[in-house]
């Protein structure tokens, strides 16, 4: 995710002109729905793996193999800005961006994997939560709602829909729900660039921010905490944490905005959009 407000991750989105939104092609959506549909496939091949005792490198590992062998595509997020591991792994109170390593999963434990192919120039960018065995009736709650909030965001995608408008029904689902939207990282464009324009925010205003059109694609991942919104920057320089170490969850899908509505370019076959 880009990050909105403060400066570290603000540098996903300076190489391009500012305030320019791509409207892709017809040959680049093709491409856009292959990376799409391969990020997708490797969250269900992961699926499986992901019980007590697995470590996040060797969730890493199985998925960077996969990608590279099986798919013959590359994983985005190895050495992007110097990120060293081909997926993300986020446990717990892990907001976003959390590096694999060698701790293993335990029984209770929620963890979020983000998977970025490049296929053929193009990414495809999608996330989901996992319960590790048996997880807290909180655990639950939060990996509910927040998927909750990304299908509210999804749902409003068509021509002429605002970004505040996707933003305001996010933010406003997880708020009636009691809990809170982090603030900054946001969902983001994309295409041969990982992180293009427009920023995609998870909180605003309705009918504020830019209308939508047919041929825009751009990932929603909106980010819930059970507790307070504010997170915390850990010095490995990635790893984002709630302040409050209270639980969060996040999911995440690749939208196409078509000339009716939208097409989910990562779709998963357990899902019916
Ligand atoms: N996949 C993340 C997103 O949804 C970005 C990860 S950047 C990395 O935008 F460098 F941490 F991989
Ligand atoms: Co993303
Ligand atoms: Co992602």
């Amino acid at each position: 995710m880009g990050k909105t407000l403060q400066a570290q991750h603000f540098n996903y989105f300076i190489r391009q002109a500012p305030m320019t939104v791509q409207i892709k092609t017809a040959e680049e959506i093709e491409k856009m729905r292959t990376a799409g549909r391969l990020a997708a496939e490797v969250l269900e091949m992961i699926a499986p793996f992901v019980q007590p005792g697995i470590t996040t490198d060797a969730l890493n590992q199985r998925c960077h193999d996969y990608i590279v062998n099986e798919q013959q595509a590359i994983p985005a997020p190895l050495n992007y800005h110097g990120f060293p591991k081909s997926i993300c792994t986020s446990v717990n109170h892990v907001v976003c961006h959390g590096i694999p390593n060698n701790k293993p999963l335990k029984d209770g434990d929620i963890v979020n994997i983000d998977i970025t192919v490049i296929k053929d120039d193009y990414h495809g960018d999608t996330s989901q939560m996992f319960s590790v065995g048996t997880v807290s009736e909180k655990a639950k709650r939060i990996i509910r709602i927040s998927q909750e909030c990304l299908h509210k965001g999804i749902e409003l995608v068509k021509p002429g829909t605002r970004l505040g408008d996707i933003g305001f029904a996010i933010q406003h689902h997880a708020e009636v729900n009691k809990c809170t939207i982090v603030r900054e990282y946001c969902g983001h464009g994309i295409g041969r660039g990982f992180h293009e324009q427009p920023q995609v925010l998870h909180y605003g205003k309705r009918g504020s921010g830019m209308p939508l059109e047919a041929g825009m694609t751009f990932t929603i991942e909106p980010m819930v905490n059970l507790g307070k919104r504010h997170v915390k920057l850990l010095d490995d320089g990635w790893t984002v944490i709630t302040k409050d170490r209270r639980l969060t969850a996040q999911w995440e899908h690749t939208i196409l905005v078509t000339d009716d509505g939208f097409e989910v370019l990562t779709r998963r076959s357990d899902e019916h959009f």
